[in-house]
């Protein structure tokens, strides 16, 4: 892009802003639909968390698929685990005026440091249930599961997931 076009450009943007600015009901739109957005995005890698757990858990509870396919699994977790602190944007609580139905306890934001070491948590359990997995034994596969599912997952919910009904 051109410095011209750049200048041209932000110049529209500011004046968005401006119009934005005009009416307090419209700051407001705009902010609910940031707050949609990131809500949406954070339950939806948690339903794919949800997808992963139940892939695993076939495979102990029926033996469906391998213990190759349980490693991918939990690698996944593991990888989301590392996301999970800034898929919670300050201003998303279920306790703040966005209007968005969530389940984000404020405690996310007020214990901050047990909120990011639950997410390592999560990875670490799902990294040792790799571990397990990779070794084929079935039993030990089993038990790590048990482990990620009541620590890793229920760790975080237990504190910082408001209770479902
Ligand atoms: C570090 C904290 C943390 C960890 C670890 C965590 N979750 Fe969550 N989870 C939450 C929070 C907070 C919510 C509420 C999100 C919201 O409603 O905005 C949630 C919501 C959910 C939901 C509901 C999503 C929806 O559609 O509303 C599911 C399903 C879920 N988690 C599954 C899991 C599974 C499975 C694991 C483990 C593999 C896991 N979570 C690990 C914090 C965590």
């Amino acid at each position: 892009m051109r410095f011209g076009n750049r200048v041209a450009v932000a110049a529209a943007a500011g004046a968005l802003v401006i119009a934005v600015g005009l009416g307090s009901g419209a700051i407001r739109t705009e902010a609910a639909m940031g707050a949609k957005d990131v809500i949406e995005t954070r339950q939806k890698a948690m339903k794919e968390l949800g997808g992963h757990m139940k892939a695993i858990n076939g495979f102990v509870e029926k033996g469906e698929g391998d213990a190759a396919m349980v490693a991918e699994h939990a690698t996944a977790i593991a990888q989301t685990s590392m996301k999970i602190p800034e898929l919670f944007p300050e201003g998303t609580s279920l306790a703040d005026s966005h209007g968005v139905k969530t389940a984000a306890k404020p405690e996310i934001w007020s214990d901050r440091p047990g909120f990011e070491k639950a997410a390592m948590s999560l990875g670490t359990e799902a990294e040792e249930l790799a571990e397990a997995a990779k070794g084929g034994d079935k039993q030990a596969i089993a038990a790590a599961f048990g482990e990620l599912g009541k620590n890793g997952c229920g760790g975080c919910h237990s504190n910082f997931r408001q209770k479902q009904d």
